[in-house]
């Protein structure tokens, strides 16, 4: 059976990405709204017929939402894809499971789940602030966790969940420890998930990618660094994602030159990959006030 024929058959759903409001997420968003008009093609993409945009900085959303149904809105209101935004902290208590309560008021299931909201901090741990390295822990690994918990009820044979992982998943990475251990996490729930969920019908997809151009250096670096060194296209890495997720791969790695640095720390094994990244790998940090 063709992918399409066995995950289109959804009667209508909403595909929810997290941290939409800039870098990777956004991109999610513009591809999957240009899917959903049939400007853009993805096998074994789930049908969706009402996209939820989340974060913290609902301006950010409204503009996105705004330009999306600009771009794509039909004169026929059955086609139209209905775009709600959602200014929320997602590791505010309740976030999530309000979210969820509001998804199922809808009575349609979530076809596509994007837990793509994330952060990281450059530096060595000792001398970076607390809050912030634990912050990644509460976004990265817990958010991301509940979100998979509180929508599962709402997945159904067919949906598609993406979470973004990182090649830093791959291996121990000095000055960027607790980054690397939070997508370390990611990609092994992710996996797990995956092989869980097959017997349901519903495909789980860790993304993992390298350096990719979004506000991602400037939030690392507490603004120190504007851009990630060598960035690669937030576009051009979640269409590779997209294609690779909805032919039920349970991971991906969108670049060569991403593949060969995980080959390269598979072979340099974990230690030698945290000590190279430590000391050829310097990410610049905000020193605290002395
Ligand atoms: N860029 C890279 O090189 C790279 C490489 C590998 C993996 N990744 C991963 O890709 C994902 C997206 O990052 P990005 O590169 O696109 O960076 P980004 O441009 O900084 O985007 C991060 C997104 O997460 C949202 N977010 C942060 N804290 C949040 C919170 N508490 N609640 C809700 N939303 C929150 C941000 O929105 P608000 O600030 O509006 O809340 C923003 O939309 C992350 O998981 C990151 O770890 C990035």
């Amino acid at each position: 059976m063709e992918e399409d024929e066995k995950f289109n058959k959804l009667p209508g759903g909403i595909a929810l990405v997290t941290g939409a409001s800039s870098g990777i997420g956004a991109s999610f968003a513009r591809r999957l709204a240009a899917a959903a008009a049939g400007n853009e093609k993805y096998r074994g993409l789930p049908f969706f017929d009402e996209l939820w945009l989340v974060a913290r900085r609902g301006d950010r959303l409204a503009a996105l939402a705004e330009e999306l149904q600009a771009t794509y809105s039909t004169k026929d209101d059955e086609k139209t894809l209905i775009i709600r935004t959602f200014a929320l902290d997602l590791v505010a208590p309740n976030a999530l499971a309000g979210l969820a309560d509001k998804a199922k008021e809808q009575g349609k299931p979530v076809s596509i789940l994007i837990n793509n909201a994330g952060y990281g901090t450059y530096g060595p741990f000792a001398v970076i602030n607390m809050d912030r390295q634990l912050g990644q822990i509460d976004l990265n690994c817990r958010a991301l966790t509940e979100a998979c918990s509180r929508f599962s009820p709402l997945l159904t044979k067919g949906s598609l969940v993406i979470n973004v992982a990182s090649l830093a998943g791959f291996a121990p990475l000095g000055g960027f420890a607790v980054y690397a251990a939070t997508k370390a996490y990611v990609l092994s729930f992710s996996i797990a998930l995956a092989v869980e969920w097959e017997g349901r019908g519903i495909r789980v997809h860790a993304l993992c990618p390298g350096s990719v151009d979004s506000e991602f250096a400037q939030v690392a670096s507490e603004g120190v660094r504007l851009k990630v060194a060598h960035g690669w296209s937030a576009d051009k890495t979640t269409a590779h994602c997209l294609k690779q997720a909805g032919r039920g791969k349970a991971y991906s790695i969108p670049r060569l030159n991403w593949k060969l640095q995980r080959w390269a720390s598979i072979l340099a094994g974990p230690v030698q990959s945290a000590r190279f990244a430590n000391k050829f790998l310097v990410r610049p940090y905000r020193k605290p006030q002395q």
